[in-house]
């Protein structure tokens, strides 16, 4: 048996009511839908603990497909409809595994589907030990060679948890069949950092420390915490976007270049950067690092007043960091991460900022260095800066940008990172999956960054809505000449 979806596929939702459930998994399966690229015997067992008939499920789900994907005709939502299975179930009580168990047989069976089986864990982190648990217990696992499991980040909340989850993880499912998802790795601009560095030589051959002055990694949002005040309180931005989505980011911009484009030699050099990170001591990581929380502005609360935080909150909404990659290819090169909430704009994005020209002809000229940016949301493309000589001038100098704008060309449209993930999981492909040891090492970085910055004092809040974070941040750079690129910069326009 393979993993190829040919013969039919279940695919089982714990948590099938919540939020990322209706927002991103259902949509993404009903574009995989609409593409065709399904095929005709699978279904989707939906679990959750609400009383709803079949019919008040597809009236639930019709009202979620309306609001986050589109629905063109009805009968696109009526066909793609049959696939989904309301199922009703507490996951927390043992007993009621061995009837979901013959539900699922029974299914397969009806619809001649093969015993292909992916599940799927959307629920809350501290369920995830007991429905696993429950899988094992009363084997689900069928065929281990075939069956997956997907699990949405953060995986564990430290090391130590981290490792107990996995232990749990690998003892029930093989490492191979593990998808443990950071939506980052589906979005098209990122899938596109190995393709721009290791198929153009322009790139490549600059890609290093000869040429490169700094790397500036920035994702901000403009949104505060939404309604997720109790488990952000308890997670903060370091766990929630720096061990994961940013450190990810690093890893394919500084990787080397794998001997293959198979997932274990992609992910092998992923590995090695995040091994290859320069150990700091207790003193220089405070250095390295700031902190931030955002305070009130007009009629926009502080993150102290946002519903079910601590009033005297100490969790950061923001994070600045510096730090170091100690190989042949980025020794003396900084790499800095920016990321924060209710910040000026949403925008997630990666600076190359290239060195000066040497015995530069033009140096008494007031000239800005090459920078590549690499923009992955919300708009994706590349931008190459470079100098020019301003027409009708005798000799003044402008910095200039050339850019390609991926979602602005006409005719696309993105996938959501969902749909490509999905479809991966599908066809058993883990390219865009973190593995363990990726995932282990994030978390020994990140546990010393939170436990060095704990007797940090600090006064939060400080930074307001709309700033790009507390002014320490740009002090971070400054100290070494730098300065953050802020999408407010101005090029001229000749
Ligand atoms: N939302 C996102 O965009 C997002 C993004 C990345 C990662 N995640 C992660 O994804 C997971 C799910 O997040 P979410 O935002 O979808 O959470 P959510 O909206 O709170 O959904 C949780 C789901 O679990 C169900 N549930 C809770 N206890 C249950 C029980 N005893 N038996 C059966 N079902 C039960 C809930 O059912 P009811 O509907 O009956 O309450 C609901 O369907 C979390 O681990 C989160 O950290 C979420």
């Amino acid at each position: 048996m393979n993993k190829t979806i040919e013969n039919g596929f279940s695919f089982i939702i714990f948590g099938g009511t919540g939020d990322l459930t209706n927002r991103k998994i259902i949509p993404a399966f009903f574009q995989l839908y609409k593409r065709k690229i399904l095929p005709n015997n699978f279904k989707i067992i939906i679990i959750g603990r609400r009383e709803y008939t079949q019919k008040d499920y597809y009236e639930f789900l019709y009202n979620a497909l309306s609001k986050f994907a589109s629905i063109n005709n009805k009968d696109d939502f009526l066909n793609f409809a049959k696939y989904i299975i309301y199922y009703k179930m507490d996951y927390l009580n043992n007993a009621l595994y061995p009837k979901l168990k013959q539900f699922i047989l029974d299914i397969e069976a009806q619809y001649y589907i093969a015993k292909n089986r992916i599940y799927y864990l959307a629920s809350s982190q501290e369920h995830f030990e007991i429905i696993i648990q429950n899988l094992k217990n009363n084997h689900f696992i069928e065929d281990a060679t075939i069956s997956r499991l997907m699990i949405e980040k953060p995986f564990g909340k430290n090391l130590e948890n981290a490792k107990a989850l996995n232990e749990l993880l690998v003892d029930t499912f093989k490492e191979e069949n593990i998808y443990r998802v950071d939506h980052y790795l589906g979005k098209e601009m990122l899938q596109n950092i190995l393709v721009i560095r290791f198929s153009n030589i322009i790139f490549e051959s600059l890609w290093n420390n000869q040429f490169i002055d700094h790397i500036q990694i920035t994702s901000s949002e403009t949104i505060g915490i939404e309604n997720r005040g109790k488990l952000y309180d308890s997670t903060g931005a370091i766990r929630d976007m720096l061990q994961n989505h940013m450190l990810q980011l690093l890893s394919l911009v500084a990787m080397e270049k794998p001997k293959d484009l198979t997932p274990d030699s992609i992910k092998d050099e992923k590995t090695k950067v995040l091994q290859n990170i320069k150990h700091y001591s207790i003193e220089e990581i405070c250095e390295n690092v700031v902190l931030g929380q955002y305070g009130s502005k007009g009629n926009i609360k502080a993150y102290r007043e946002e519903d079910n935080v601590n009033p005297n909150s100490m969790t950061e909404t923001f994070v600045a960091m510096r730090l170091e990659i100690d190989n042949p290819r980025w020794r003396g090169v900084n790499f800095y991460f920016r990321t924060g909430k209710r910040m000026a704009k949403k925008c997630t994005e990666i600076v190359v900022q290239f060195k000066e020209v040497q015995n530069n002809l033009y140096k008494d000229f007031n000239i800005l260095p090459n920078s590549l940016i690499i923009k992955i949301q919300p708009m994706e493309g590349i931008i190459m800066q470079f100098n020019t000589k301003k027409p009708r001038t005798i000799n003044t100098i402008v910095p200039v940008q050339m850019d390609f704008c991926q979602n602005c060309e006409i005719g696309f449209n993105s996938p959501e990172a969902y749909e490509r993930l999905l479809f991966d999981v599908l066809r058993g492909d883990s390219t865009l999956f973190t593995r363990w040891d990726e995932v282990e090492i994030s978390w020994k970085l990140i546990d010393k960054i939170i436990d060095s910055c704990k007797n940090k004092s600090l006064t939060f809040p400080n930074y307001l809505p709309g700033e790009n974070g507390p002014k320490e941040a740009d002090m971070l750079l400054a100290r070494f000449n730098h300065k953050w690129h802020n999408e407010e910069d101005n090029y001229e326009n000749i």
